[in-house]
């Protein structure tokens, strides 16, 4: 935490979340919550809803949720120091110097020397690159029909032919072996002592969005294996949270981002005049990074390898754009490889023809899946059939999904009333989902059924809400429940949090969630407190068993998860005799929710 939590807490208070959003967004009053068109993803009526009792907001279209902190950080992509800073402003408090302990300031010093070794063998590869002897690779890139414009614009570089010429560069400037080698750049071993890592490669400087070199790829000049080397994960470069290009493409204004397999494509898009192409870093494509690419655009392009491997590729990255509450849609290359070939071999326009045409990525989903079956055959078309109906499961709002019905039905020629009644029946029955909640995006492109552990969570985060909304209820279940039930390290820290609250006064979910500095965290926090509950406003009785099995369900997930770790961890023993006698009582024990 960078500021004191007392200070964090008074400036959220002083800041009511309905006056701060409507600022950003056109609010109206509907029962205890003001709704409206929610401004992180495109929708044409009001999911987003804010709450004035409980100080957040939460769409229930895409997922996006936190407090007044967590608004202005997705909103303005402001750090969590910034949105501290700038509603501490709004409200005229003044706030102290940031603090910072002893192990911060280390690793913040250890961070800014990588950075700095970073830059400094940037600028290396830079010079080399220009240098007589960087022929080679000036070569290899102009024979990649990469202007001098482009290969300076992305600061591409040359590493040498001998075997320590950073190395000696960079111990000449003072830095010392240990360092070098943590920042990826240098090995140490018994026979050769530290070398570089990198040599006779064109050198490519990854950056992160604020321009900051924080690791490089390397590619051979023509044929040899590997193709590309790699920064290992260092303290300062973390793969799975940064983009190649991202730096310059947020600046673009596309209004899309177009997601690349490779280095050579981005750069190759940029040069034909699509800024806003950036890829993944020699990895395949994250959470984490569709996470980052929705601060800057909901519409995403997918300019994979025509390839079978691509293909592949393609698909789990349409799940997780999904997930993320991106759209996507996906450029066919075809009959080139990649980007890079087709921009070569058919210009920009072409490029742009393609873009306009990016095919939906459901029915992308769809083509891909239809070669699996013999059309031509009733017994394939049936279990195609099928398929797509489970498919068109996962879409939770009526009302896309009754469009995606209409579409699929037309397309391949389906009687549509057949197609609902399939669809309908999938979702009756598929999953398992509880009272409440109907169908639930899936998490990746391939339909996929509920695994125990998001049954599990999905639970959990039923009694999170639960407990949050109806204070009294807590002080009857406590002697049966622990943070500890709760299986994942955030889900733990926000019941931990919750309970506390809970002991001494009232539940503050918004106060929870400033606990956690980082976006992605508020933002699931914040999902933690807006499932929604089983059979609202319904029978007493009915609410009371389905109460009843949520505990139920929580603690016996818990039991039989410590079960499984019991011989090796002691305390994990300690909590499944608690939780085998807990479990006992409760089953025999009646809630009761007056
Ligand atoms: N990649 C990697 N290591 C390899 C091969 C590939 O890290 N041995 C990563 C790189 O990030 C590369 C991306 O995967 O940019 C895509 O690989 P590929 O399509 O093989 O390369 P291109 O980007 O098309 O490069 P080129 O056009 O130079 O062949
Ligand atoms: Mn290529």
């Amino acid at each position: 935490m960078y500021y004191p939590e007392e200070i964090v807490e008074e400036i959220r208070l002083k800041n009511d979340i309905v006056d701060v959003i409507s600022g950003y967004v056109r609010l109206q009053r509907k029962g205890g919550s003001h709704f409206g068109l929610c401004p992180f993803h495109n929708e044409k009526s009001p999911s987003f809803s804010v709450s004035q009792n409980k100080q957040m907001y939460y769409c229930f279209g895409c997922g996006a949720g936190g407090n007044v902190y967590t608004f202005l950080m997705e909103y303005e992509h402001y750090t969590f120091p910034e949105a501290v800073r700038t509603l501490a402003e709004r409200a005229g408090v003044d706030l102290p110097e940031a603090e910072y302990s002893e192990e911060m300031k280390r690793q913040e010093s250890r961070r800014a020397q990588l950075l700095q070794i970073n830059k400094e063998a940037a600028k290396y590869f830079y010079y080399l690159l220009r240098r007589p002897g960087g022929e080679q690779g000036m070569r290899y890139l102009q024979g990649r029909m990469l202007s001098a414009g482009t290969i300076g614009k992305f600061g591409l570089g040359y590493a040498g032919k001998y075997r320590d010429d950073l190395t000696k560069y960079l111990k000449g400037k003072g830095w010392r072996d240990e360092l070098l080698q943590e920042a990826g750049l240098c090995t140490i071993d018994e026979k050769y002592g530290t070398h570089d890592k990198f040599w006779n490669r064109v050198m490519f400087p990854i950056q992160d969005i604020n321009n900051r070199v924080i690791g490089f790829g390397g590619r051979v000049m023509g044929e040899g294996t590997p193709k590309y080397l790699n920064s290992p994960e260092t303290p300062v470069f973390d793969k799975s949270r940064n983009l190649y290009g991202l730096n310059l493409a947020r600046t673009s204004r596309a209004g899309n981002i177009i997601l690349c397999e490779g280095y050579m494509d981005v750069i190759a898009m940029h040069q034909a005049g699509f800024g806003q192409a950036v890829a993944s870093l020699g990895t395949a494509f994250t959470e984490g990074q569709a996470a980052l690419i929705r601060r800057y655009s909901r519409d995403v392009l997918l300019a994979y390898d025509s390839d079978g491997a691509g293909v592949k590729a393609a698909l789990r990255a349409i799940g997780i754009l999904r997930a993320a509450g991106l759209t996507g849609r996906v450029i066919s290359l075809e009959p080139y490889k990649d980007p890079d070939e087709l921009v070569k071999n058919l210009g920009a326009e072409e490029l742009q023809k393609r873009i306009d045409g990016a095919e939906n990525s459901f029915f992308f989903e769809l083509r891909v899946l239809e070669r699996d079956f013999d059309l031509g055959d009733p017994e394939g078309k049936t279990r195609f059939q099928q398929e797509a109906a489970k498919k068109l499961c996962g879409f939770a709002e009526e009302l896309e999904r009754e469009n995606y019905i209409e579409a699929t039905a037309e397309k391949y020629r389906i009687g549509f009333e057949k197609l609902r009644k399939m669809v309908n029946t999938y979702a009756y029955t598929a999953g398992g989902a509880s009272a409440g909640e109907s169908a639930v995006r899936p998490k990746t492109g391939q339909q996929r059924k509920t695994s125990p552990e998001d049954g599990a969570k999905k639970t959990q985060r039923l009694l999170l809400t639960w407990l949050s909304e109806d204070a009294g209820l807590y002080r009857k279940v406590k002697r049966y429940l622990a943070p500890e039930d709760f299986t994942t390290d955030l889900y733990r820290q926000v019941a931990r949090r919750l309970f506390a609250d809970l002991e001494t006064g009232s539940a503050n979910p918004a106060a929870v969630i400033s606990q956690f500095a980082d976006e992605e965290q508020q933002r699931e926090a914040a999902a933690l407190f807006h499932t929604k509950l089983p059979l609202p406003g319904g029978d007493k009785r009915e609410r009371e068993k389905a109460f009843h099995d949520i505990l139920v369900s929580v603690k016996t997930y818990a039991y039989e998860q410590d079960s499984r770790r019991m011989e090796r961890d002691t305390d994990a023993l300690n909590r499944v005799i608690r939780g085998k006698k807990a479990l006992e009582e409760l089953k025999q024990t009646h809630i009761s929710l007056d």
